[in-house]
């Protein structure tokens, strides 16, 4: 995703695997339609998609004064806001263009100020992420075969990834490792986009239907777990691609650890597990694979985008400023106490 002459760039994720194309947006409108239509997908990639939005918005507005521009960008605001409800990055990133936007006084202020901090956020999502996968690289061993779900990949954020940041920092560190990615039904973020980055990175992997996750840990094929996550609670209860929370229970049941790698920014230290809006998507993802019908016509369907695996299950939270191991009510606490 790249900010380049008032546009912005990204990879039409919807293509992926059978065409890399890329699509250029100048309307903060079309950011939103992408959100929602996971053309961009990921909670670190659409939290910056937000801020990238909102510097659209603020060139596209012909406001001349303060005030104008301001209730312009808060009617953007909203509008991506309402993309996606669960992931807690989208509001991050919009929270923080609209702090800078209100703290300038002109309206040439507020436009130079946005776009830059939105250009900043996207350069520093690479930095955060090449740290916290250095951080977590520690985790594992030489020879080591890592489970992956869904895509907390390079295509999640802006580019090196979160789960899979922390499995190329591994690579880089000297460590001969071998990844095993679920398909992730229904949208298949892990066929077809996480094999897709493993393998251009020339990662050995190898894909699994989500069904196999017990044979393989069953028969000795795992060594550890590592996902992304959406948003993290202060309690440690991680909000992540649905499947997770099965993926954790059968890791505790064979012994295997389980990993959430995400950057700060994913952390909502003010919500309760019953407050979190889990996003409910359309019954096509399910009844279909593809274009192709898969299920009869008219049937009920329970689509939803995300689970909650409690902290229990979890044996490490790894982030950009250290890793927090269990109980996470303090060591998450200390993530963030000033150095
Ligand atoms: O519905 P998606 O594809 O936007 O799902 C979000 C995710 O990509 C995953 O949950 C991911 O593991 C966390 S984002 C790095």
């Amino acid at each position: 995703m790249e900010w380049k002459d008032n546009s912005v760039i990204m990879i039409d994720q919807t293509k992926l695997p059978n065409s890399l194309e890329f699509v250029t947006f100048t309307d903060f409108n079309q950011i939103a339609d992408a959100i929602r239509t996971l053309v961009v997908r990921g909670a670190p990639a659409i939290g910056v998609s937000g801020a990238f939005g909102l510097a659209l918005a603020a060139l596209q507005s012909d406001a001349e004064e303060k005030n104008d521009l301001i209730s312009y960008l808060e009617n953007a605001k909203n509008v991506l806001f309402e993309t996606r409800p669960t992931a807690v990055n989208l509001a991050w990133g919009l929270e923080k263009i609209m702090e800078v936007a209100n703290q300038a006084t002109t309206v040439e202020e507020i436009r130079t100020r946005v776009v830059e901090t939105a250009k900043k956020m996207a350069e520093e999502d690479i930095q955060t992420n090449m740290s916290l996968g250095k951080n977590g690289s520690e985790l594992f061993n030489d020879n080591d075969t890592i489970m992956t779900h869904c895509n907390a990949g390079a295509l999640a954020t802006v580019a090196y990834g979160t789960a899979l940041g922390v499995i190329r920092a591994t690579k880089e560190s000297g460590k001969n490792i071998k990844v095993i990615a679920t398909e992730t039904r229904p949208v298949q973020q892990g066929s077809r986009l996480t094999v897709f980055e493993l393998k251009h990175d020339g990662i050995d992997v190898s894909l699994i239907p989500d069904t196999a996750v017990g044979y393989t840990m069953a028969n000795g094929l795992v060594n550890g777990v590592i996902v992304g996550a959406d948003r993290i609670l202060q309690t440690g209860h991680v909000f992540n691609k649905i499947g997770t929370y099965q993926v954790a229970i059968m890791a505790k049941q064979h012994n295997i650890p389980f990993y959430v790698a995400a950057p700060l920014s994913t952390f909502d230290l003010e919500s309760n597990p019953e407050d979190i809006i889990i996003e409910q998507r359309k019954a096509s993802e399910v009844t279909g694979i593809g274009d192709k019908k898969t299920a009869p016509d008219g049937v009920d369907v329970i689509n939803p985008a995300f689970d909650m695996t409690p902290p229990e299950l979890i044996s490490g939270i790894i982030t950009e400023n250290g890793i927090a191991k269990p109980p996470f009510q303090e060591s998450i606490k200390e993530l963030f106490a000033p150095n």
